[in-house]
């Protein structure tokens, strides 16, 4: 089982941005930490991360006879993009949306999540932990 990992912007940033928000630990410990994962959970993973709406779009394309689910986290496109939504229905693969902050207890405009629309689930305020919780549910999904 493979999976793609795509973050999406301003998560290059970790540690450094709003570290109240997103916490002190960077984007290469975040890559560390999946790798970690995965290869308890025995699945192979591939970790992409793009400030760009438009390189986004082509990962999840890419997704396609490469990967069997997906695991998402869009950050801010989260709450503007239909182009991330229709990649994810044209590949039509298993995917599972993560946040690291509680977005439902933030501002009203981060509760508005288009990708969600083709995700099996939305995985929201559990920092790191989240991303680990999404390939297990993905795991699952792919085994029945
Ligand atoms: C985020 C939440 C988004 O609202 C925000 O724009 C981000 C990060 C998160 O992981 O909590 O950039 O996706």
């Amino acid at each position: 089982m493979r999976l793609h990992i795509i973050n999406g912007p301003n998560l290059n940033l970790l540690g450094l941005r709003e570290p109240d928000i997103y916490g002190k630990q960077s984007y290469g410990d975040l890559v560390e930490y999946l790798h970690a994962s995965a290869e308890t959970l025995g699945i192979a993973i591939d970790c992409f991360q793009s400030n760009h709406e438009g390189e986004l779009v082509t990962l999840i394309q890419q997704t396609y006879g490469q990967a069997d689910g997906i695991v998402i986290n869009p950050a801010a496109y989260t709450h503007t993009s239909v182009a991330i939504l229709d990649a994810l229905k044209a590949v039509a693969l298993p995917a599972v949306e993560v946040h690291l902050s509680d977005v439902s207890q933030r501002e009203d405009f981060r509760r508005v999540s288009y990708p969600a629309l083709a995700c099996i689930a939305v995985i929201a305020g559990k920092g790191f932990v989240g991303y680990k919780d999404a390939m297990i549910l993905l795991r699952s999904a792919l085994a029945k």
